[in-house]
Parts: C-alpha cells; structure tokens; sequence
C-alpha cells in the first residue's frame, strides 16, 4: 500500500495561511471555507432541500474548518453543531468564530462519527455530511445515529464522493485513498443502507462534474503555487498531494469514481 499522506491535519493547521487562501480562491470561486470538492453554488442547492427555518438545530457531519458550518449557519438563522475527529480542525472552526457574533449559534466539537453521537433521539433538524461518508467504515450504523438524533420528518444530505462506476485500478484506489482510511462502494449500497436504517430517499443526482472541476482546479492552483506550498508542506508531501489531485481528477472526468449527492428523510 502507498504511504498515506496527511492532506487533513497539515491543511487545518496552516488554514489561515495566505497561499492556502489563494488557492482556494482560485479553486472555488467563492471561498466558504470547504476542503472538498463543494462549491458554494451546490452547498446552497443542498441546504434548500433541507427546508429549514430560522433558530433550527442543523448538524454538519465531518465539519472540517468550519467553513461550511459557519455558512450554513448564516444562510439559514440556524443552530449549527459541527463535529470532526480532527482537532486541528475543531480548533480552527472554533478560533474562526472569535468576536464573531455567529458565537451564539455555532459549536464545534471533537466527535468521531462512527460512534455513537453525542445527541438525544429525535432532537435535530437536519443532519449534513459533505465528502466524508467514505472515511467512515460501518455506513450502516452511520446512518442508523442519524436517524435515530433527527426527528420525524426532518431530513439528512450527504455525498459519497467514490462510488465505483468504471474500471479502476489498484493503484489509481491506492492514491485516491492516499489520504486517509476510505471505502469504496459500487451503486446500490447506499441506496440500500439508508433504507434499512429506515430513512426514506427522497432524491439523488449525479454530482461528479463538481468533483472533476474542483479537483482539476486545485491541482492546478497548487502548482502555480508550487514555492511557497513548499514552504509549508515540504517537498514530498507536495508531490504527493499532486498525484491525488491529479487522480482524483481523471477518475472523476473519466466517470470510474462518481459523486453522488443523497437526500434522506426520517418517516413521520
Ligand atoms: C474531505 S474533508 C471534508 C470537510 C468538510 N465537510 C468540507 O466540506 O469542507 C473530510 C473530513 O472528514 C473528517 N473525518 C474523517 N474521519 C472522521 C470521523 N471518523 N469522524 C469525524 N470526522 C471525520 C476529516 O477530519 C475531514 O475534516
């Protein structure tokens, strides 16, 4: 197996660095502050299918910096609780709140998500989980804390980012995974666990395009910013996050690893 490279921790230690503003800003477009393949424009499309209304409690899943989080939050008038398991991340979601007045509305806590949740039953109104279904091994159980925290009615978005949809080689997996524990799955697996967590879907699209974009952009954005990313991650790690960028961009343009967005609801 390739050595892992850690694309989390060095990019939420560093996040406020000016080159990484840059990037992402030459990534994305509008930087809400992800680290994924979303763009602003789908987040806004996601949120608008949860239906939510002001002074609701949302729950970003694997909530990174923040950044997605603290939009939400602001778009909707909502509660927002983030949880990540990386501390780095947490920390830097919650510095990011410091004399903001979103304080009151939003918490960012260290939480894996494969264990049981940190909520009672039937006490959020939506559940969000962006490009991170994939680092949690039993999806099953996943889905069934989500179900058990929401409330009737309320509904859950998430995307799976590697749903395998063509041929794929053992190394092109290998570097896609490069950073961090990953599980692949083919079409229909999701669709099936969510229902036997009792969730009923609601929709699905195709959102692989995004994931073709974004990655295609960042790799290019890094090497423009070859030097100074350098600086901060050495020259290996360098090399080794431009492969997976470059991977994950022809695996997504070629369609062999597609990204699927899902909407669940929990049965009233
Ligand atoms: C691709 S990033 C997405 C972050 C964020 N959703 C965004 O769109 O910017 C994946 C995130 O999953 C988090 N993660 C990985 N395993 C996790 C786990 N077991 N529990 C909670 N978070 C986890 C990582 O720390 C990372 O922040």
């Amino acid at each position: 197996m390739s050595q892992r490279v850690d694309l989390f921790y060095n990019t939420y230690s560093n996040f406020t660095e000016q080159v990484l503003a840059a990037i992402r800003e030459e990534t994305f477009g509008r930087d809400i502050g992800q680290n994924s393949w979303l763009t602003a424009d789908e987040y806004d499309r996601f949120i608008s299918w949860l239906r939510l209304e002001p002074g609701q409690h949302v729950l970003e899943v694997a909530s990174g910096s923040g950044g997605p989080a603290r939009y939400v939050a602001e778009q909707t008038k909502c509660y927002v609780t983030g949880i990540d398991a990386n501390e780095n991340g947490v920390e830097t979601a919650t510095q990011s709140l410091s004399g903001s007045s979103l304080s009151d509305r939003i918490n960012f806590r260290v939480a894996d998500a494969n264990a049981k949740l940190p909520f009672e039953d039937n006490t959020l109104d939506a559940v969000m989980c962006i490009d991170s279904m994939n680092h949690f091994p039993d999806r099953l159980h996943v889905f069934r804390e989500w179900q058990r925290i929401l409330r009737p009615g309320r509904r859950a978005v998430f995307t799976d980012p590697v749903v395998i949809t063509g041929p794929v080689t053992n190394d092109e997996l290998a570097l896609r995974s490069l950073v961090g524990l990953f599980l692949f799955v083919p079409p229909g697996v999701n669709e099936q666990l969510i229902e036997r967590a009792g969730f009923r879907l609601v929709k699905q699209q195709d959102v692989t395009a995004n994931a073709a974009l974004v990655s295609g952009r960042w790799r290019d954005a890094r090497q423009r910013h070859k030097d100074a990313l350098i600086q901060i991650e050495g020259e290996e790690r360098f090399e080794g996050l431009q492969k997976f960028f470059g991977a994950v961009h022809n695996l997504t343009s070629e369609r062999r690893l597609s990204r699927i967005v899902y909407l669940v609801e929990k049965p009233v």
